[in-house]
């Protein structure tokens, strides 16, 4: 996996920051201490982060962070501004206000390309997959890997099928299958599968699950504690609560745009369910 990180041909590698090793975030959710390590900086901090579209204030003050290795549900109703939220971390808008740090680092991105070069990776629900395509190519579309000028298909092909098989992905027949013929469920696989791959540093996933049956949810999520294995930071914006809690080390709920309320997961989550709920409701 390494190696082929270093021989991208599009140069984005050089600004992707380190990642740590998989067991710290691990001990640090063990000893029940949520949120960003307190070994360094997070992942992704939010600090006041606004947008205004016109007259209409979309996000405001938007304060939060996410750790290396951790998983953050973002909760909110329709309209809570979430994928507002999303889309200035991955530099879809700039912030009208306010600041996007990542590593500590505060950033400005005018493009999403900018965001995806200093390691964002956003996946959609339709996600950026060719279903034209084969499954190969989808995973090493823009960061091609050749071998004396020409394309290294040999290696795309092995490395899809080590990264596919790390994520979870067992039952994948070939590589060289059309992404069209892919389940929704196995679609995420590959996309968060090549985040993790090409050693990003924030994963963001919209509504990832929303067309998918339980049965698929399940196994998304599955995707995603593998992939949290790995250091990435995750951020993942949901309407179902408690499926959100299944999976989160920590939950964000919006409202009208603010942060109305954050919770470390854990304990009895059927109770905890019922507090993110008022939360979101604004009965609380
Ligand atoms: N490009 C835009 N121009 C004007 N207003 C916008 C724009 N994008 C979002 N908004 C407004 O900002 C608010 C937040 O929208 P956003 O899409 O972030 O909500 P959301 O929490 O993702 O909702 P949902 O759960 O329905 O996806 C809404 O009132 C929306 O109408
Ligand atoms: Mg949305």
């Amino acid at each position: 996996m390494e190696s082929s990180a270093t021989q991208r041909t599009d140069g984005a590698l050089t600004a992707v920051v380190g990642l740590r090793p998989a067991s710290a975030p691990e001990d640090r959710r063990e000893a029940g201490a949520p949120g960003p390590s307190e070994a360094g900086p997070a992942a992704l901090e939010l600090r006041r982060v606004s947008k205004r579209f016109g007259q209409v204030v979309a996000v405001r003050d938007v304060s939060f962070s996410l750790g290396h290795g951790e998983v953050v549900a973002l909760l909110g109703d329709n309209g809570a501004g979430k994928s507002t939220v999303v889309k200035m971390i991955s530099g879809v808008f700039a912030p009208t206000s306010g600041e996007i740090r990542l590593d500590g680092q505060a950033v400005r991105f005018r493009n999403s390309k900018q965001a995806r070069e200093r390691g964002i990776a956003t996946v959609y629900q339709d996600l950026a997959l060719v279903p034209t395509m084969n499954v190969w190519r989808n995973f090493f579309l823009g960061s091609e890997l050749r071998h004396r000028g020409r394309l290294d298909v040999k290696r795309m092909r092995a490395e899809t099928a080590q990264a596919l098989h790390e994520i979870g992905l067992r039952n994948l027949s070939s590589v060289d299958q059309e992404v069209k013929g892919l389940s929704g469920g196995e679609r995420q696989a590959l996309s968060i599968g090549r985040a993790v791959h090409f050693q990003q540093q924030v994963l963001l996933l919209d509504e990832p699950t929303a067309a998918l049956s339980v049965k698929e949810t399940e196994k998304v999520f599955d995707y995603v504690r593998q992939a949290r294995q790995s250091g990435i930071g995750i951020l993942l914006i949901m309407h179902n609560t408690v499926q959100a809690l299944s999976v989160s080390d920590r939950v964000v709920v919006m409202r009208h745009g603010e942060v109305a309320a954050e919770f470390a997961v854990g304990g009895d989550l059927e109770a905890l369910a019922k507090q993110v709920n008022l939360a979101i409701s604004g009965a609380a």
